[in-house]
């Protein structure tokens, strides 16, 4: 059966090769250890703004935002840059707008910006 075979060798081919691109991510061995405090500062700031933003602002990578004046985090560095933000959030500057007032240590801010630039739908504008 000689067809039989070489069917077979060939499906098996298409298989793997099908498969590659699909190749499992590199081992969490393989990740630096600068990309674990990345995502752990991305995890920090999403974790503020969920605390102290999402009752008016959408924080997320979808949805609408609460209070429909105030604009989604996902699209605000595109009108706001990242530097600016953080000095007027960390200086607590209210950010032109009328939401309460809001004290962070830098730190605190490092992380919400780190979130915000995490989850922005357009990549930031260079400045
Ligand atoms: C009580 C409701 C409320 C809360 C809570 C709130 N905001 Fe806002 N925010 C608004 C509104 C409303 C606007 C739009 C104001 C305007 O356009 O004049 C806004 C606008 C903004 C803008 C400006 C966006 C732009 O495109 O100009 C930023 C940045 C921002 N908020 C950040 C934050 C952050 C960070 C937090 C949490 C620490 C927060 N906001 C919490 C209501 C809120």
């Amino acid at each position: 059966m000689r067809v039989g075979f070489a069917a077979a060798a060939f499906l098996g081919f298409a298989l793997a090769a099908c498969a590659a691109p699909n190749a499992p991510p590199a081992s969490p061995e393989a990740v630096s250890a600068g990309a674990e405090v990345e995502q752990q500062m991305r995890d920090d700031g999403r974790a503020i703004a969920e605390a102290q933003c999402a009752a008016c602002h959408a924080v997320g990578p979808y949805g609408a935002s609460p209070n429909p004046a105030a604009p989604t985090f996902r699209t605000v560095l595109s009108r706001y840059r990242a530097d600016v933000l953080e000095e007027e959030l960390i200086n607590g500057v209210r950010v032109a707008h009328p939401m309460p007032e809001f004290q962070f240590n830098p730190q605190g801010v490092d992380e919400l910006i780190a979130y915000l630039e995490s989850i922005q739908e357009a990549p930031a504008p260079q400045p």
